[in-house]
């Protein structure tokens, strides 16, 4: 496993357009004092972070990875939001919680990481009626025949699922789409910037790592191949029926 908390340290969030993302969820969510939200796969604990710092909302967040969970929560207590934020170690594919408790829930990146069946229908799950969700994952605009895995890696493995398509297995957990954002291509370049600068420093440090930052400039030359052939990133706002 690569690691990510290395190739991140340049970046606080870990998405495509996830600080456009986190303002959608601002302004569909409205959230108060009293609103409970769940972060699915919350990465550094940003969006949290910024959203409790701002509406002094609840928010539980849920996260695999032991670096990022302990990143999130020294973030949470570094910003004194510890009584808001409460990072749970789980999977988002079933979630340590009841049914309908949470005012809305959000996945900024992670749905086809997670699981995009399962992690949908976990969302919907714990989420009260009438509440939204938002999640912003990759769309696909062309859609190829079979892609060699030598040459495309992880997205040969990934099942191509269009605007449309995404918004139909939203639509088939329960909830209602009310709004698909497309986000502009520099969204890309800003999420690899700090990367490709961690990459740099690798490569000139003393010693230089030079396997390390050859493994980051190809992730993202294969992420660049793939936004300029096939994918862009949406963000997905619904509502729960
Ligand atoms: C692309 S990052 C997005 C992180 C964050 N939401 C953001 O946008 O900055 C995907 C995150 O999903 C986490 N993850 C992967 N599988 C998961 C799972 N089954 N349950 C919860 N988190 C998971 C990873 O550790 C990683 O932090």
């Amino acid at each position: 496993m690569p690691d990510y908390a290395r190739v991140y340290a340049r970046q606080e969030y870990l998405t495509p357009g996830a600080a456009e993302t986190v303002d959608i969820i601002a302004e569909t969510v409205q959230p108060t004092e009293r609103s409970l939200l769940l972060d699915v796969a919350c990465g550094k604990g940003e969006a949290a972070a910024t959203l409790a710092g701002r509406f002094a909302c609840r928010i539980a967040a849920v996260e695999l990875y032991d670096p990022f969970i302990h990143h999130s929560a020294a973030k949470a207590w570094f910003f004194n939001l510890r009584d808001l934020i409460t990072i749970l170690r789980g999977s988002g594919r079933r979630l340590p919680v009841r049914d309908g408790v949470f005012d809305a829930g959000y996945c900024i990146g992670g749905p086809s990481i997670v699981g995009l069946k399962d992690c949908l229908r976990e969302l919907s799950r714990v989420t009260k009626r009438g509440g939204h969700i938002i999640v912003s994952d990759i769309v696909w605009r062309t859609k190829p025949g079979t892609l060699s895995e030598d040459e495309w890696k992880w997205l040969a493995r990934m099942e191509p699922a269009s605007l449309d398509e995404y918004a139909g297995v939203i639509e088939a957990s329960g909830l209602r789409v009310d709004r698909r954002h497309m986000h502009e291509r520099g969204a890309w370049d800003d999420y690899w910037r700090p990367m490709l600068e961690v990459a740099e420093e690798a490569m000139t440090s003393q010693p230089a790592d030079i396997g390390f930052a050859d493994d980051i400039e190809s992730a993202v030359a294969l992420e660049r191949r793939a936004v300029e052939s096939y994918i862009n990133y949406a963000t997905f706002v619904a509502t729960k029926a």
